[in-house]
């Protein structure tokens, strides 16, 4: 497999909506502002800016950031894949033609075989390769020097890389969901890019349904775009964009069916919980890493959800949004078990 992605793989049909600079990125403004002094200070001493992690769900602008570093940086840069990585030569050869100050982008960095992640540590910190020539009692290793240059990483799981490497981080990045007001900026420069008409109204119940996620948004955008094309004057405004996205199964709290099946799941199969993390994905017919990449940290900010030693609960806030009624005490699992 080519470890090398195409930069507009993962289904970002339209690279003319991602941002470029800083100043086209918007929200996640500690970050950007601390990067940005960053950045400044690596180019006046003319070094190449320290390791950074870019850790948040799915969706929040972690492959725009780390592209973004790049053009600030004036060096460009090289896109990776973690599980694509599948073999120390495949970042061996990634490493050895990097140039100097240049960055190297690592996505879902902590899908990388332990293995090759070993060929990391002396890159990242001696800039140095080990490789080792020969096999059998000939075999000896030697140093190759490689140009200083930044690594980026991505991941969505935090909780899943390794202490080394997380700790060679010299910049650590935790993405935040956006606000909707956010989400509103990016959906106007994007409609504007699209040259789709929207009202503000349209635009602002968008925003409000994308849970908190620009590339969710932009998405819902294109899809409420072909309903007002085809059944209504091809303007997006409060209804049009209401109903399509009632159609989408998208609900007011923009909670998608996936979303929606885990809650109505851990409510009907599981008595609202708690119930573990494979239990769960069995019932569903979804993979673990769906539910905890895509679903549960929106689940999670909205108070939804609870993660508890013994699995997820659906907490009170979640009953009510359902238009359940409250569970009566006795309906709580963790009082029925006391005896
Ligand atoms: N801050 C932002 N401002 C404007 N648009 C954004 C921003 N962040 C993301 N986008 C839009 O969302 C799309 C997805 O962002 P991106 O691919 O960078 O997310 P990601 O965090 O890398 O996701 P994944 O974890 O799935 O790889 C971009 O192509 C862009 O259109
Ligand atoms: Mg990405």
């Amino acid at each position: 497999m080519n470890p090398l992605l195409d930069v507009n793989d993962r289904g970002d049909l339209d690279p003319a909506l991602r941002p470029r600079r800083f100043a086209e990125f918007v929200g996640q403004g500690r970050i950007v502002d601390n990067l940005r002094v960053y950045v400044r200070a690596a180019l006046a001493r003319g070094e190449a800016l320290d390791h950074v992690l870019l850790a948040g769900p799915p969706g929040l602008g972690k492959t725009s950031l780390a592209q973004i570093l790049g053009e600030e940086l004036g060096v460009p840069c090289t896109i990776a894949s973690g599980p694509t990585l599948e073999r120390k030569g495949d970042l061996a050869a990634v490493l050895s033609n990097l140039e100097p100050r240049q960055v190297l982008f690592i996505d879902e960095i902590h899908r990388m075989p332990r293995a090759v992640e070993e060929v990391l540590y002396p890159a990242r910190e001696d800039y140095q390769l080990d490789v080792i020539l020969g096999s059998g009692p000939a075999a000896h290793s030697v140093r190759l020097p490689l140009s200083r240059f930044t690594l980026v990483g991505a991941t969505t799981r935090t909780g899943l890389l390794t202490s080394p490497l997380r700790a060679r981080f010299g910049i650590h990045c935790t993405f935040d969901f956006y606000r909707p007001d956010e989400l509103e900026r990016i959906l106007i420069r994007a409609a504007e890019k699209l040259g789709v008409v929207a009202t503000m109204d349209g635009l602002r119940e968008l925003a409000s349904r994308s849970r908190g996620t620009p590339r969710v948004a932009t998405r819902l955008l294109r899809r409420v775009r072909d309903f007002a094309q085809v059944e209504g004057d091809g303007t997006i405004d409060g209804n049009s964009t209401r109903s399509a996205l009632n159609r989408l199964d998208i609900d007011p709290k923009g909670l998608d069916s996936l979303d929606q099946r885990i809650l109505e799941t851990i409510e009907i199969k599981f008595s609202g919980g708690p119930v573990g993390l494979d239990t769960l994905a069995a019932a569903l017919g979804e993979s673990k890493d769906t539910i905890e990449d895509a679903s549960e940290p929106y689940l999670l900010q909205l108070g939804f959800l609870q993660r508890t030693p013994r699995g997820r609960m659906l907490t009170p806030a979640a009953r009510a949004h359902l238009g359940l009624p409250p569970r009566a005490e006795t309906d709580d699992p963790q009082t029925r078990l006391i005896p």
